[in-house]
């Protein structure tokens, strides 16, 4: 089975570092190139920490974690969304919610997360696939320093945008609500695009029955899941008061490269609203076709939970045995 090169740009987060866990966890399907780190849930710094932290958790302090942009393209003084937006609130303090887990030890990458991509994509020998689940920076300064890095992407999966309500606004979901012009300049760019927004991943919320089943696998890194994850599950989401549970945003996208025929979807034009307006980062999806608009991303409005959280408790059971020789003593 020919495995997918893939490169993570996420924000982790509590529902990025389940992503992480989930791609670690395939490593019959998806060869993971590289992370890179975008501010977000938290900021930069900790992001990228925390990248570390769920990579040596997994038993992985080979992959290469890289650090991106600190702030957003336009967002002028901005510090991070985590203070502009509550993501503390909904995150922890330390993005990754109760975990306990120590600073990570295994080492930092020198070079930056634009130049990574770039080189990456240009000198690689066939396209590579991105799973993007924060802020679209880093992916948009890339493709404004280098355009020719385009042609070598099989497509970006992206966490972002909605067909309906937003989540961080009435018409906004967080990640592209923290960078909309970053994701206009993504969702231009003509590259393959699949778009998982709120529409399907409000769906795939944690249950007491689910973390219940998680906790009883009995492995450190089942132990440190329920650690960020008792956070997270609560009975009003904050974003979305009546959305109840911790909603695995990310984890989706992920789900989607093992599983594709566990989502619906069609091709639609959809466009990145960059007004300063209350529709900031609003994603118009044109589902029926009306503008008569060449599509510019495979939209996913459906998944099938049951078979998703059962790929996913499958994959976490598999951390019993992987990687035992790097089982991380450190849990
Ligand atoms: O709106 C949900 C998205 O914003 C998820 O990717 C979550 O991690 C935050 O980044
Ligand atoms: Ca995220």
């Amino acid at each position: 089975m020919k495995k997918i090169p893939l490169i993570m740009d996420c924000d982790p987060g509590l529902d990025d570092a389940i992503g992480i866990l989930l791609t670690l966890a395939s490593p019959e399907k998806i060869d993971l190139l590289g992370i890179t780190t975008v501010v977000g849930n938290c900021p930069l710094e900790q992001a990228e920490q925390n990248a570390r932290r769920i990579c040596e958790l997994a038993g992985r302090p080979d992959i290469k974690v890289f650090k991106g942009c600190p702030r957003t393209l336009f967002s002028s003084n901005f510090q991070a969304s985590f203070t502009d937006y509550g993501a503390a609130d909904i995150h922890g303090e330390t993005g990754l919610g109760g975990c306990k887990l120590p600073p990570p030890t295994m080492p930092s990458q020198s070079q930056d997360a634009v130049n990574y991509l770039i080189d990456t994509l240009l000198n690689a020998p066939s396209k590579i696939t991105i799973a993007a689940s924060g802020a679209l920076t880093n992916l948009a300064c890339a493709f404004i320093m280098e355009p020719r890095i385009k042609e070598k992407i099989e497509k970006i999966v992206v966490m972002g945008g909605s067909i309906g309500i937003g989540n961080i606004s009435p018409a906004a979901e967080y990640n592209f609500y923290t960078d909309p012009q970053a994701a206009y300049v993504i969702f231009k760019s003509g590259v393959p695009l699949i778009m998982i927004g709120l529409d399907t991943t409000r769906k795939t919320q944690t249950s007491e029955k689910w973390l219940s089943e998680i906790e009883a696998i009995g492995t450190p890194v089942a132990q440190a899941i329920i650690d960020m994850l008792s956070f997270y599950h609560r009975p009003d989401a904050i974003l979305e008061p009546g959305v109840n549970g911790g909603v695995l945003h990310d984890p989706n996208i992920i789900a989607y490269l093992l599983k594709p025929e566990f989502y619906k979807g069609r091709e639609v034009h959809v466009e990145i609203d960059i007004s300063s307006t209350i529709l900031a980062g609003r994603s118009t999806v044109d589902w029926h076709g009306k503008l008569d608009r060449k599509a510019t991303a495979f939209v996913v409005n459906d998944v099938n939970v049951d078979s998703f959280f059962t790929l996913l408790t499958e994959r976490l059971e598999r951390y019993a045995s992987l990687n035992k020789e790097h089982a991380c003593s450190r849990c």
